[in-house]
């Protein structure tokens, strides 16, 4: 097996070639003067296994862009298969049409992808579960729940002073998952509102019983708003310690300030995007989910 980046998170695929035991092959990633990029294999890969890291994070489509060449690099240059590991799964939000005249983003995401050559997908904790099902090749959806499951545990919070929170009601389904897996923590919803517009959020309230402590659980973090929005409604209604565990860190525009600024005491996310220095605050915590992959792609 042959593990390569494309150049929106090397450091997560390193990890996971270093999982593997392998080298990262390397990749020509030439970008001209006006932007555009040549993308060229150097070594033997006929008849490899070929792996490809590239989230497809912001600027979501100039790494979609690199990922389609790169797949294309490959299977011109022999490869048996390629797995394209897309931790971070760009547009996955607009998976439907929202109101009248829109794109599907996602949809014609998907028909590239396809179209291009890739044989299977890795992704982590999509917006909606539909999302596989969309695709004609095989995908694992993997998540980061059993990280934060691990985290929990070991900060020893329990099922007595203890109660996860979805944000808004389109995550309870998220929760729930984690809930089992920490032997029936007691869990609640927010009740959250988004002009589709303007983009305003307005947590309404919340449904279920609150306790001291709550973890707030979300799919990904992008403006901060609708994590902020949950921790000053969960303030008011009496709760004192807030966490957040959210998988993807998109932290657009002043997100990590403002997470900073927050009520919430941690912040914890994985790698699924690489979070550049100048964009890591106090409060962040990131956890790796390169020991996943790695064990996924061995079973491939
Ligand atoms: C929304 O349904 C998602 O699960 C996230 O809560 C949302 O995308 C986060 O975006 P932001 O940080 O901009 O509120």
């Amino acid at each position: 097996m042959k593990v390569f980046s494309g150049s929106s998170n090397k450091p997560l695929a390193q990890k996971i070639a270093k999982e593997l035991k392998v080298a990262l092959s390397p990749l020509e990633i030439h970008i001209f003067p006006d932007g555009e990029k040549r993308i060229r294999v150097f070594e033997r890969i006929v008849d490899e296994h070929c792996v490809v890291v590239q989230p497809t994070s912001t600027p979501a489509d100039q790494n979609y862009m690199e990922l389609f060449f790169i797949v294309d690099a490959l299977k011109r240059s022999g490869a048996k298969a390629v797995t394209a590991v897309i931790p971070y799964l760009g547009y996955q939000r607009q998976d439907h049409i929202f109101r009248d005249g829109e794109a599907v983003s996602l949809e014609v995401v998907i028909r590239t992808l396809e179209a291009v050559g890739m044989d299977k997908l890795i992704l982590f904790d999509l917006h909606s579960i539909k999302i596989p099902e969309l695709f004609h090749i095989p995908v694992s959806h993997l998540s980061a729940l059993p990280l934060f499951a691990e985290k929990i545990k070991k900060n020893a919070w329990t099922n007595s002073d203890t109660v996860l929170v979805s944000p808004d009601m389109g995550g309870v389904r998220r929760v729930k998952q984690l809930c089992e897996m920490l032997s029936g923590m007691p869990y609640a919803s927010i009740v959250k509102n988004r002009n589709l517009a303007t983009g305003k959020l307005t947590a309404e309230r919340v449904e279920g019983r609150l306790k001291k402590r709550a973890l707030i659980v979300d799919d990904m973090i992008s403006s901060g708003g609708t994590i902020i929005t949950a921790a000053n409604l969960l303030l008011k209604n009496g709760v004192s310690e807030i966490y957040v565990f959210a998988t993807h860190p998109v932290f657009s525009d002043a997100a990590p300030q403002a997470l900073q600024k927050s009520a919430a005491q941690k912040v914890f996310v994985t790698d699924t995007i690489e979070v550049p220095k100048e964009k890591q605050f106090p409060k962040l915590e990131i956890l790796s989910v390169a020991e996943m992959v790695a064990g996924e792609l061995r079973t491939v």
